[in-house]
């Protein structure tokens, strides 16, 4: 694992709707549990303990960060984490000689670590290079895709993956402002977005630039692409009959994927029709969870989908 990018000196991010993901996986020892989005270990490390004796545990990210935190907060040697996408889960689980899983959790998104580290540009202050990946091995930065797309595939991804309503506007004053001004840090990204909208900025309760961040995070890491694998094919296939697979998801994109997924009735009962979400008591602590959505299906034992 490389050491990847810097961290605060302790993880900051709460677990969301913890209580919920605890009651809806119906955990007991011996299960065998992936947890795909393992950032901070928050779930897991609850999930650990509910499954010993016996229990095995795999937990993927895509962050070397992250899954550090998670080490500390999982320091059995027993518990396997791994650097990757879930979507690798498969051949992961292979090399553990592991024929599937019986509770499966996604928790989509992004971690308030991951905010924390100036050195990504995933908050609008950070000062420093406007990366916005996960894992900085792969693919280009957001800056490297700013300085090369075209007006129309920026306009395109804020619009598709940000619900940006002024999407044309904005990225036509970017490709038309790089060659003098070129978007280097989280910090040029939002002023410049901020400068484009100019009036129409300020009627927004949320950051002018929120959408934008949003669309290109989402583009630089393939987000739904991942999300549309991991829910339509990888879910199938890892969880084994009986069992259940548990999606935490944050915006309408990722929520509508897997809502369709889960309808599939020749793969799954949906536990969930209408999504579970956090409790007002959550919220005011956690503003995060304000837009968390859980959603919950059982594997059908009959299904021959693979
Ligand atoms: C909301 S956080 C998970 C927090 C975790 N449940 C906890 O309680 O500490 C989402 C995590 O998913 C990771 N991630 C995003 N897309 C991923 C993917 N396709 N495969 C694996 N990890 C991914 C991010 O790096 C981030 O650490």
């Amino acid at each position: 694992m490389n050491t990847g990018p810097s961290r605060s000196p302790r993880s900051v991010h709460v677990p969301v709707m913890l209580r919920e993901v605890l009651q809806q996986l119906d955990l007991h020892p011996g299960l065998v549990v992936a947890d795909g989005t393992v950032g901070a270990g928050g779930h897991s490390k609850k999930i650990w303990e509910r499954i010993q004796p016996g229990g095995r545990l795999i937990g993927t990210d895509r962050d070397a960060m992250m899954l550090r935190w998670a080490r500390e907060a999982l320091p059995d040697p027993a518990v396997i984490l791994q650097q990757g996408s879930y979507v690798e889960l498969p051949t992961v689980l292979a090399g553990l000689e592991l024929d599937g899983v019986d509770r499966f959790l996604l928790d989509l998104g992004l971690s308030s670590d991951q905010l924390e580290d100036r050195e990504r540009g995933f908050s609008f202050r950070a000062e420093g290079p406007l990366d916005l990946r996960f894992d900085t091995r792969q693919g280009f930065s957001a800056a490297d895709y700013l300085a090369t797309a075209t007006a129309e595939q920026l306009a395109d991804d804020f619009h598709n993956f940000g619900e940006e309503h002024h999407s044309r506007q904005i990225a036509s004053y970017l490709v038309e402002h790089r060659s003098q001004s070129p978007v280097r840090t989280a910090k040029e990204l939002a002023d410049a977005v901020t400068a484009c909208l100019g009036n129409k900025a300020s009627n927004s309760e949320r950051h002018p630039a929120t959408r934008v961040f949003q669309a290109l995070r989402i583009a630089v890491n393939a987000e739904l692409q991942h999300v549309q694998q991991g829910v339509e094919e990888i879910g199938p296939q890892i969880v084994r009959p009986g069992g259940l697979m548990a999606v935490i998801t944050f915006h309408s994109l990722e929520d509508r994927l897997v809502k369709q997924a889960f309808r599939d009735k020749r793969i799954w009962e949906d536990l969930t029709p209408k999504p579970l979400v956090a409790s007002p008591a959550e919220v005011r602590i956690n503003p995060r969870s304000r837009s968390a959505k859980l959603r919950v299906a059982r594997r059908r034992p009959t299904s021959n989908a693979t």
